[in-house]
């Protein structure tokens, strides 16, 4: 802060070592800090972001994502806090798709399919830092090549994540990608939110959710899309207003909520996918925290962070439980691959794959 102060940049960007993994590779990672009160720090591993700190409506500065206090932690963790994740963010049925008359057969790790680009997926990565900025706006890209290949996935892959933070409370994070064979690509933020504190003793069961949503894609029992695009009018689904997530979260008369164990949906967003549009606003009426999700991704993965069992030791010794926090994944649809009616994931050579996320902070009183 004394730095920024002194030379009088709306942010800044910080370079430091954050330990080692257990095989002795050294792990770094990058802090951005404004003069309101936001910094973000994400570390090579997995391009994940570790810590968030914003204020609440009294000015109290909070992290509010999940993680480990060390990067080790990260690489026996399924729950993927803060990563990019990659090359398919979401499940792939039984971890096959065809593509140009070709089956390919992925790493399947999670039941039956594949989930986040295998057991292996960039989470599990470390990612190359290629800039450092601090300026009007601070910012870091990181990048990683996929061998042809890797998780069963054709064509090498080169993969981008740049996250930026300027005076406004947003962190932008864009992801691109490019291959020299066609392939299929999907690539999310898999950060988890409890705008409470991740400290907090209260969950985010308690926000309230809106989400411009008017249709989703239901599940099987195996969470793959049925391909079927259904109204949410009527259902658990419909947060067209806002809404507690709670409220409906333990409706075991959906079946849906039931095969999830609660929600663990994607949201076909309404308005024109390709332009960065408001997807999502999570009210935290403790804190006063409000976070926004835009994007100009076609869906939004929901994840009411059904999978939290109490067995996860997180940042400061804190055990994460069943619906402490929720996850927004601006993305692709899972398993679009195997549905013609779902928005292409194919990524051809000459063409460049991308994914726009913004976060943004403020406080309601
Ligand atoms: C995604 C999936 C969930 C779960 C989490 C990680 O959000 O949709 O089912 O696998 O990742 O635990």
């Amino acid at each position: 802060m004394t730095a920024m102060a002194s030379s009088a940049l709306a942010a800044d960007a910080q370079r430091t070592s954050f330990g080692k993994l257990n095989d002795g590779t050294p792990i770094e990672k990058v802090t951005l800090t404004n003069d309101h009160g936001m910094s973000v720090s994400i570390m090579t591993l997995g391009a994940a972001v570790h810590t968030l700190k914003v204020p609440d409506r009294k000015g109290h500065i909070d992290d509010v994502v999940l993680g480990y206090d060390t990067p080790a932690e990260y690489l026996a963790d399924p729950q993927y806090f803060g990563a990019s994740v990659g090359r398919f963010a979401n499940r792939i049925a039984k971890g096959k798709f065809t593509l140009d008359g070709k089956t390919y057969q992925l790493d399947v790790n999670d039941g039956p399919n594949s989930l986040h680009g295998g057991a292996d997926g960039f989470d599990k990565r470390v990612w190359k830092i290629d800039s450092v900025k601090s300026g009007p706006i601070a910012s870091v890209t990181m990048s990683y090549d996929s061998p042809d290949g890797q998780e069963g996935y054709p064509g090498d892959l080169h993969v981008t994540a740049t996250y930026s933070l300027g005076k406004e409370n947003t962190l932008k994070i864009v992801y691109k990608a490019t291959t020299d064979k066609p392939t299929i690509v999907n690539i999310s933020n898999h950060s988890y939110w409890n705008l409470s504190g991740a400290q907090a003793t209260v969950g985010a069961m308690h926000d309230i959710l809106t989400l411009n949503a008017s249709h989703f894609t239901p599940i099987d029992s195996t969470l793959i899309p049925t391909g079927k695009i259904e109204s949410v009018e009527g259902t658990p689904f419909d947060f067209r207003k806002p809404t507690r997530i709670g409220l409906r979260v333990r409706d075991g008369s959906s079946e849906q909520i039931r095969y999830a164990h609660g929600y663990d949906h994607n949201f076909v967003i309404d308005g024109q996918v390709g332009k960065v549009r408001q997807m999502a606003r999570l009210e935290d009426p403790k804190s006063g925290r409000v976070l926004e999700i835009w994007s100009d991704a076609p869906g939004l993965q929901f994840y009411s962070g059904n999978f939290l069992d109490g067995t996860m030791l997180g940042k400061g010794q804190h055990l994460y439980r069943e619906g402490d926090a929720v996850v927004f994944e601006p993305q692709l649809f899972p398993d679009a691959p195997n549905h013609p009616n779902f928005p292409s994931a194919t990524l051809n050579p000459g063409q460049t794959y991308s994914n726009t996320i913004e976060f943004k902070f403020s406080t309601e009183k």
